[in-house]
């Protein structure tokens, strides 16, 4: 159906969008991994779900499974290190090649363990999230929570190769798929032009056909994100930074929350915000604001919880890793593909969006 290359400075690698994934993933790992030990880390929903397929997955050659429960609280220090214990009692070893089989958690942790494991052994990302299908199986991020900031602890690892399966689809919930249109959404926001126009011009996003995101919109939104990561692949130059985009605020709703809030609803929270402060520091025009606030209305997004303060956002926002100089750094949008990458806000301003703004 689709294969987009990414040429990351550190490793080039083929995202490969199929409907048949078991041939294809079963003909990959015969050309590159031939006879060399396979180590799965699977989620255990997605295990329950589709065991049937990840037998087929596992069917060619020596391999290992790692099932695990994806949550904020295990995407930790103790749940890697019960990985890499696994892999050495499990004999894993340089050749080997690890695949993470899940969303954003399990490729993230998965991802670490790859990175640090023998100092860094291949993996692959069989992504089964919208979420993870858009945005996280791409770029090479990988790590873990810790002392309550999120993602705090990784390494930049990019994967050997990442098979989308639209299948997977067919088995989220709605609240997961909400978390992948956030990211979609800041995909939108990033980039302008059609795509901003094709999902804004979208009745019901949580009740479109999985072929049209299969066919249309997770490829492109892959591809932008690909694009980005080949410019600036550690995020050092300020382009991936924009990727950012409505992640300073909600990585603070999401670590205030206990993780009850999920990471892309977060973000849909946080691209609000962001649009609202921009629009209070005259760095959005009106009408563009009112386009975006419709179009996150369509999520119908809870009310904002009580415990969500200045002051608690403040001090989580303050320790993200992101900010410099002790001051809070924000990804703004100004446009629809016109994206300010590093803008510190008057404390009035941003009181004022975080406890008046309707989230
Ligand atoms: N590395 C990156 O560049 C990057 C980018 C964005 C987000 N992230 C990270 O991704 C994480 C969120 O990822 P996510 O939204 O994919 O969540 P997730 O991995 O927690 O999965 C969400 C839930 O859906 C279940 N699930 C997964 N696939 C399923 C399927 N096909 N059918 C039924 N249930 C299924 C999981 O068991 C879990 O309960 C966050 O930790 C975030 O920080 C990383």
């Amino acid at each position: 159906m689709a294969d987009i290359q990414i040429n990351a400075p550190s490793g080039k690698y083929s995202v490969i969008i199929n409907d048949d994934i078991a041939a294809v993933f079963s003909g990959f790992l015969d050309k590159h991994f031939k006879g060399k030990k396979r180590y799965f880390v699977t989620d255990s929903n997605v295990l329950k779900d589709h065991s049937e397929l990840i037998n087929r997955l596992r069917a060619d050659g020596e391999s290992e499974q790692y099932c695990f429960e994806a949550s904020e609280n295990n995407k930790s220090l103790q749940s890697l290190s019960l990985i890499l214990g696994d892999m050495v009692s499990k004999k894993i070893n340089r050749d080997s090649i690890l695949i993470a089989i899940g969303g954003g958690i399990t490729g993230d942790i998965a991802g670490f363990a790859a990175a640090v494991f023998a100092r860094g052994i291949s993996y692959v990302h069989i992504p089964t999230t919208l979420l993870a299908m858009v945005d996280s199986s791409i770029g090479g991020k990988t790590g873990v929570n810790h002392g309550g900031i999120k993602n705090i602890t990784g390494a930049f690892h990019q994967p050997f190769a990442v098979f989308v399966y639209p299948g997977f689809l067919s088995t989220l919930p709605t609240e997961e798929k909400l978390c992948g249109w956030g990211e979609i959404v800041k995909y939108s926001l990033i980039t302008g032009g059609d795509l901003f126009e094709k999902v804004a011009g979208i009745a019901e996003p949580l009740k479109i056909d999985d072929r049209i995101l299969s066919g249309e919109i997770i490829p492109e939104c892959i591809r932008i994100k690909g694009g980005i990561v080949e410019k600036d692949e550690k995020e050092v130059s300020g382009i991936r930074k924009v990727l950012n985009l409505g992640h300073t605020f909600a990585h603070g709703i999401e670590s205030l929350s206990g993780y009850q809030i999920k990471h892309g609803v977060a973000v849909l929270y946080g691209c609000r915000l962001a649009a609202g402060l921009s629009r209070k520091m005259n760095l959005m025009d009106a009408e563009t604001y009112e386009r975006i606030k419709t179009l996150i209305g369509k999520f119908s997004l809870p009310a904002k919880p009580e415990y969500l303060t200045f002051n608690s956002m403040r001090s989580v926002m303050i320790s993200d890793k992101k900010n410099q100089d002790g001051q809070i750094s924000f990804v703004l949008p100004c446009l629809p593909g016109e994206i300010l990458p590093e803008i510190t806000a008057p404390e009035n301003y941003l009181k004022e969006i975080i406890e008046n703004g309707n989230f």
